[in-house]
C-alpha cells in the first residue's frame, strides 16, 4: 500500500514519535509511507517527502514534527493563496481526494486534535480510507483518556508551579502561573495539583474576584506570606469573558488566548498589600522532548494506527482506555470537549486539601 501521513493544528511533543513508529511498522509490512508537510497545506498543493528508515530514525525524543503543520490549512474552507483567501475560501475538499487519487495513495492518516479529526471525518464521509491519531496538550478529546503531548506540558507547569515557589517565599509575593490548556483546565489543575499551588482557576469553575482576596487574606492571617496561583489561559470572572491577546481572522481558532493572569495580578495589588507577579508559560509546555509517559503513548497511537490500516478498519481513530489502546469512530470522537467535572473526585480532593478555585460557592 502507499499511505500519507499529515500532523495538522498545532504542534506538540510526541508527534515526531508518532510518525516513527507507525512509518517503521508500515516499512516492516511492505508500505510505502509519504508524508505530507505542513498539515492539509501538503495535501492540496500535493507537497510531500517519501519516508524512509532514515528521515524517521532517531526522532523519538524531538520535538514538534519533521513534517511541519498549519492550523489554517482547513481543505473545507481554505484560505491559503494561491487557492483561497480569508475574505473568499475555498472549497477544496474534492480536489484533495483527487491529489490522493492521482498520487495512489490508499489512505490517510491525520496526526491531529478536534479540528484536524473533525477534516478527517469529512473526508471519510466523502469515501477517503482514513485513520486519526489523537494529539493535543489540551488533554481536551473525550473519546481517548489521554492524548500525547499533554504529559510533557504537564511536566514544564508543575516544574514551573515548583520554581515559582522560591521568589514567592523570599519575597512574599503572589506568583501566578497561566498555563495554555484552551477551554479546558487539565494542565492548571494537574499542575497545581502537582507542584503544591494555593489557589487554581480554570475554564470550568468560573472566578469570583472577592473569593480569591479572602483566601489570599486568609492564608497571610495563618501566616502563610505567599500564594501561588496557577490560572488556565480560559479561566475568567463569574459573567466575565475570556481573556486573549487577539482575534485570529481566518484560524480554526478565533481567539489567541492569553493574558488573564495580568488581570488577576492587579487585582491582587489593588486589594491586598501584596506585590504580584506573572509567569505566562505560552509555548514552553509545547516544546521539547517528550516526556517517558507521551513516547509511550505516541508509539502505541502509531502501531494501533498501522493495526487498523491492516484490518482495514477506516474512519477510525487510535485511542487510549485504562491501560488499553483501541479504535473509537471519527464520528464519535469529535466535537465533544473533555473538560473538568467540577463535581469529580480530583476537584474535591483539591478543596478537601484545602485549594481554593477562586468560587466559595463549590464549598
Ligand atoms: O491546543 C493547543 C494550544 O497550545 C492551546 O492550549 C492554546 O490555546 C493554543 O494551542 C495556542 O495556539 P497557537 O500556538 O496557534 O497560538
Amino acid at each position: 500500500m502507499k499511505i500519507g501521513i499529515l500532523t495538522g493544528g498545532g504542534d506538540c511533543p510526541g508527534l515526531n514519535a508518532v510518525i516513527r513508529a507507525f512509518s517503521k511498522y508500515a516499512f516492516k509490512k511492505g508500505h510505502e509511507v509519504i508524508g505530507y508537510k505542513d498539515g492539509f497545506k501538503g495535501l492540496i498543493e500535493n507537497d510531500f517527502i517519501r519516508l524512509s528508515d532514515k528521515e524517521v530514525s532517531g526522532i523519538i525524543t524531538r520535538g514538534g514534527t519533521i513534517l511541519g503543520t498549519s492550523n489554517i490549512a482547513n481543505p473545507f474552507s481554505y484560505k491559503i493563496p494561491p487557492f483561497g483567501t480569508p475574505e473568499k475560501p475555498a472549497q477544496l475538499g474534492d480536489f484533495a481526494v483527487k491529489n490522493l487519487k492521482r498520487e495512489n495513495v490508499d489512505c490517510l492518516v491525520t496526526i491531529g486534535g478536534d479540528g484536524t479529526q473533525n477534516m478527517a471525518y469529512k473526508f471519510h464521509q466523502m469515501g477517503v480510507p482514513i485513520i486519526g491519531v489523537p494529539k493535543t496538550i489540551d488533554n481536551d478529546l473525550s473519546a481517548t483518556d489521554y492524548t500525547f503531548g499533554y504529559d510533557t506540558a504537564l511536566q514544564v507547569a508543575t516544574e514551573a508551579v515548583d520554581r515559582v515557589h522560591t521568589t514567592a517565599e523570599s519575597h512574599e509575593r503572589v506568583l501566578i502561573v497561566e498555563t495554555m490548556g484552551r477551554y479546558a483546565g487539565w494542565i492548571a489543575l494537574r499542575s497545581a495539583i502537582a507542584g503544591g499551588g494555593d489557589i487554581v482557576l480554570i475554564p470550568e469553575i468560573e472566578y469570583e474576584p472577592k473569593d480569591i482576596i479572602n483566601y489570599i487574606k486568609e492564608r497571610r492571617k495563618k501566616g502563610k506570606t505567599f500564594s501561588i496561583i496557577v490560572a488556565a489561559e480560559g479561566a475568567k470572572e463569574k459573567g466575565g469573558t475570556l481573556t486573549a491577546y487577539k482575534k485570529v481572522a481566518g484560524s480554526t481558532d478565533p481567539l489567541r488566548l492569553g493574558g488573564v493572569s495580568n488581570k488577576i495580578a492587579d487585582l491582587i495589588e489593588k486589594n491586598t498589600c501584596m506585590e504580584a507577579r506573572v509567569v505566562i508559560l505560552g509555548h514552553l509546555q509545547r516544546g521539547g522532548t517528550p516526556t517517558h509517559f507521551d513516547r509511550w503513548l505516541s508509539t502505541g497511537f502509531g502501531a494501533k494506527a498501522m493495526d487498523l490500516i491492516e484490518e482495514k478498519k477506516y474512519g477510525y481513530m487510535a485511542a487510549l482506555k485504562g491501560q488499553d489502546f483501541i479504535a473509537v469512530k471519527l464520528k464519535d470522537a469529535i466535537g465533544k470537549l473533555k473538560r473538568v467535572d467540577k463535581k469529580s473526585f480530583e476537584v474535591s480532593a483539591a478543596l478537601n486539601i484545602g485549594m481554593s478555585f477562586g468560587n466559595e460557592d463549590l464549598k
